[in-house]
């Protein structure tokens, strides 16, 4: 397809040469997943346990010590090393200094006559105990969760709708895999039971130059979106829905039309491809109109203009390689391949003499940038 001249087909001259494929030097930095305070968070948790547990003098003691020296060194953290001001933190931070601390000066300095802590206040040991203990515990989870939301971490971003394999929107790679390990599967449709017990996923996002990515596992794949604009629609006046025995279509032709329109434009193609080619998407699109009578007349129309268009996007070249319908969910064929370079080869010699060109591609380079068209087409 990229042997055929560009100014036939109306290509812009001002277009940047195309890019080698990145091999995901495009990615974003790996993000810090790890807890500055979780060592505090499992010490607070393991004690409070503890004191719940065995609800006595010593595990008072023990607790309202542990609890002081945490509070002590948040305290420290915070004005003398510069940590956050955090509600999720200094909260804790007063809990801990004035009940444990609190506590713990009690058990320390008071005279009692050979009496219990809990005798000296009344109460019994244990509630002491759980008083101290539900402190610990409440502190853990705070700051627990304060690492979580205050710290600015997200969820990994990916993008879905569907969630029954039908949008296309939710495809990346797991284990360097298009859409996972299933056979004609999305990623929507995977569940966990498809791995074993403790197995150590990788994810990635599709990696292609005419796949930006946006964030994590999301890419922009508006690229099949300017190729659908470019001829992948049917443009008659439809009116209302026409007799079924209308158009007499054998029964090979419609499984073969329903076959191409089952793509769901996910792009699992383009990632698993090695040259990250949009051939077998674009084909699919082509052929499962083109099969059908109704498609009959732009047809010529249509290959050109979605051929100039996957031309003028960052795709690589096809070179039958295959990889592409082993990664695509809906097991689209190759045949569509050969039927797109059968409808473009037939329209470039019908339209070689014409002056008038038939298509104006569009370009958009960068995520956020303007779309382009050549001003100089006429279509
Ligand atoms: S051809 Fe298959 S892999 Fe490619 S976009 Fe369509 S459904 Fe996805
Ligand atoms: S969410 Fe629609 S195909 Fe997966």
């Amino acid at each position: 397809m990229n042997a055929v001249p560009n100014d036939h087909i109306g290509l812009m001259q001002s277009a940047p040469p195309r890019r080698d494929r990145l091999l995901g030097n495009e990615l974003a930095a790996p993000r810090p997943l790890y807890f500055v305070y979780l060592p505090l968070v499992l010490v607070l948790s393991f004690t409070g346990v503890v004191a719940w547990v065995v609800g006595s003098e010593v595990a008072t003691v023990i607790g309202s010590f542990v609890g002081s020296l945490v509070g002590l060194y948040l305290l420290w953290d915070w004005l003398i090393k510069g940590g956050g001001t955090r509600f999720s933190t200094l909260i804790p931070m007063g809990l801990l200094i004035g009940y444990c601390l609190g506590s713990f000066n009690t058990w320390a300095t008071t005279t009692r006559n050979g009496i219990s802590l809990g005798e000296f206040t009344g109460n019994d040991d244990a509630v002491l105990a759980r008083g101290v203990a539900a402190v610990l515990i409440s502190c853990a989870i705070s700051i627990f969760f304060g690492e979580i939301i205050e710290r600015g971490e997200e969820p990994i971003a990916f993008e879905h709708d569907c969630r029954e394999g039908i949008c296309g929107s939710c495809g990346f790679m797991i284990n360097g895999v298009a859409h996972g390990p299933e056979k004609a599967t999305t990623v929507c449709q995977l569940t966990m039971r498809h791995f074993k017990d403790g197995q150590e996923l990788v994810v990635e996002p599709w990696r292609a130059a005419a796949f930006p990515q946006i964030k994590d596992l999301v890419v922009d794949r508006r690229a099949f979106d300017r190729i659908i604009s470019a001829g992948g629609y049917v443009s008659v006046s439809t009116g209302n829905a026409p007799d079924g025995n209308t158009h007499l279509i054998g029964k090979d032709t419609a499984d073969r039309a329903m076959d191409a329109a089952a793509c769901i434009g996910c792009g699992a193609c383009v990632a698993a491809c090695p040259n990250a080619s949009a051939a077998l998407f674009t084909g699919a699109k082509i052929a499962h109109l083109g099969i059908l009578p109704q498609g009959k007349p732009e047809q010529d129309r249509r290959a050109l203009g979605m051929v100039a268009q996957l031309n003028t996007e960052l795709f690589g070249s096809c070179t039958n390689i295959g990889e592409c319908t082993g990664a695509c969910p809906k097991e689209i064929p190759l045949e569509v391949i050969s039927a797109m370079n059968r409808d473009y080869l037939r329209a470039s010699w019908k339209k070689r003499d014409d002056d008038v060109r038939t298509v104006r591609p569009m370009t958009e380079w960068s995520t956020g940038s303007k779309l382009k068209i050549d001003p100089n087409a006429t279509s």
